[in-house]
C-alpha cells in the first residue's frame, strides 16, 4: 500500500470512528468508511468465505461478519434475514457435506475484478474458483456480483447477490455427468432425490418429519415437483430442496420443512415475477450514498 493510501485509510478510519462515536453499534447510523476501508472489508468477507475459513465461521453459529438484523437477498433463491440463518446460508452451505449437491466449495483463489465503493456501500464483481465434489470434483470459476452495506461495527447489514451466468453454470455441471442432456438430467434427478431423502431419514424425525417413508419422499421429489430451472432455486422444485438439504443438519427444526412437501416458505411458487422485481425489501441502510 502506498503512503498516500495509508494516510487516506487512516483518515477515513478516524472519520468513521468520530462520526459514530455517539452510538457505535447503532446500525441506523451510516458510517463513512471511504474506498480503502471498504475494499478491506470486502476482501475480509471473501477471505472468510473461502474454504476452509468458512468452516470456522459456520461453527460460530452466529458469525459477527453479519449484524444481528442482517438482510440478504440472493438471485434465483430467496431472502435471508438474521445472523444465524445467514451464517448457515453464506458459510455453512459451502462447507463439505455428505449430500449429493449442486453446491460447490469455494477453494479459491478469488479475485475482485470490479470494485466501486462510497460511504458504507460497496459494489464488487468477484471471480471465485470452486470445486464441485458431487460432480467428480470438477473445478469451475464463478463470477459473483455483490452489493453490500456495513454498519459502524464493520458488520454486513445488507447484501444483494447475483450469480452471473448461473444457468450456464448449471448446464455445464449437468453436462459433466453425461454428454446427453436428457441422460444427465435423469441421473442427476435420481441421485439428488435419493440424497434429499437420506438426509430426511437421518435428521427429520419426530415433529420435524416431512415424509412417511423414503419411498414417499422419493416419489414426491421425482414425480410431483419439477426439477427446476436455474432461476427456480427458491421455488417448488427439486433444486430448491437440494440447496436447503445442506442446511438441515445445522437446525433440523428450521430446515426440515424446506425439503418437505410444502417447502416451508422457502421452496414454493408463491412469489410472482412481478413481486420479485418490485419488492421493497432492504431497510437497514440506504443503497445510495447520502454524503460524498
Ligand atoms: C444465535 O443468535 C440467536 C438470535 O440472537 C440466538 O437465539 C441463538 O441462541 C444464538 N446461538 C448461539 C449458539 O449463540
Ligand atoms: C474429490 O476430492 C476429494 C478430496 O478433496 C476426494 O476425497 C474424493 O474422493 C474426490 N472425488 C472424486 C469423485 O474424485
Ligand atoms: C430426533 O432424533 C434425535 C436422536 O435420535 C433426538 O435427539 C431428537 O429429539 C429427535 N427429534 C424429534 C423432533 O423428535
Amino acid at each position: 500500500m502506498k503512503l498516500s493510501h495509508l494516510l487516506s485509510f487512516a483518515t477515513s478510519t478516524v472519520a468513521a470512528t468520530i462520526s459514530t462515536r455517539s452510538n457505535p453499534y447503532d446500525s441506523s447510523e451510516t458510517p463513512n468508511f471511504g474506498y480503502e476501508e471498504l475494499y478491506k472489508l470486502q476482501t475480509d468477507f471473501y477471505n472468510r468465505f473461502q474454504y476452509p475459513n468458512n468452516i470456522k465461521e459456520a461453527e460460530s453459529i452466529n458469525s459477527t461478519v453479519f449484524s444481528e438484523d442482517v438482510q440478504g437477498r440472493v438471485s434465483d433463491t430467496r431472502n435471508f434475514v438474521g445472523r444465524e440463518l445467514n451464517t448457515e446460508y453464506i458459510f455453512g452451505l459451502f462447507t463439505p457435506s455428505d449430500s449429493l449437491t449442486i453446491i460447490g466449495r469455494p477453494v479459491g483463489p478469488y479475485e475482485i475484478i470490479q470494485f466501486a465503493a462510497n460511504q458504507n456501500i460497496a459494489s464488487a464483481t468477484t471471480r471465485i474458483n470452486f470445486i464441485f465434489p458431487s460432480f467428480g470434483n470438477i473445478s469451475l470459476p464463478i463470477t459473483v456480483d455483490t452489493w453490500m452495506t456495513w454498519n459502524a461495527a464493520r458488520q454486513v447489514t445488507q447484501y444483494d447477490v447475483t450469480f452471473r451466468w448461473f444457468g450456464y453454470l448449471l448446464k455445464t455441471l449437468l453436462l459433466s455427468v453425461d454428454k446427453d442432456p436428457v441422460k444427465a438430467q435423469a441421473i442427476a434427478t435420481t441421485s439428488i432425490a435419493k440424497s434429499i431423502c437420506s438426509t430426511h431419514t437421518k435428521y427429520c424425525n419426530g415433529t420435524n418429519t416431512q415424509y412417511e417413508s423414503p419411498e414417499e419422499c422419493y416419489g414426491f421429489l421425482t414425480k410431483e415437483i419439477r426439477v427446476g430451472e436455474s432461476f427456480e432455486l427458491g421455488m417448488d422444485t427439486l433444486l430448491c430442496r437440494n440447496v436447503h438439504e445442506i442446511m438441515v443438519k445445522f437446525r433440523p427444526d428450521v430446515h426440515c420443512s424446506h425439503i418437505g412437501k410444502t417447502g416451508g416458505g422457502q421452496c414454493d411458487d408463491t412469489i410472482s415475477y412481478q413481486e420479485k422485481v418490485e419488492e421493497q425489501y432492504f431497510t437497514n441502510s440506504p443503497w445510495k450514498p447520502t454524503k460524498y
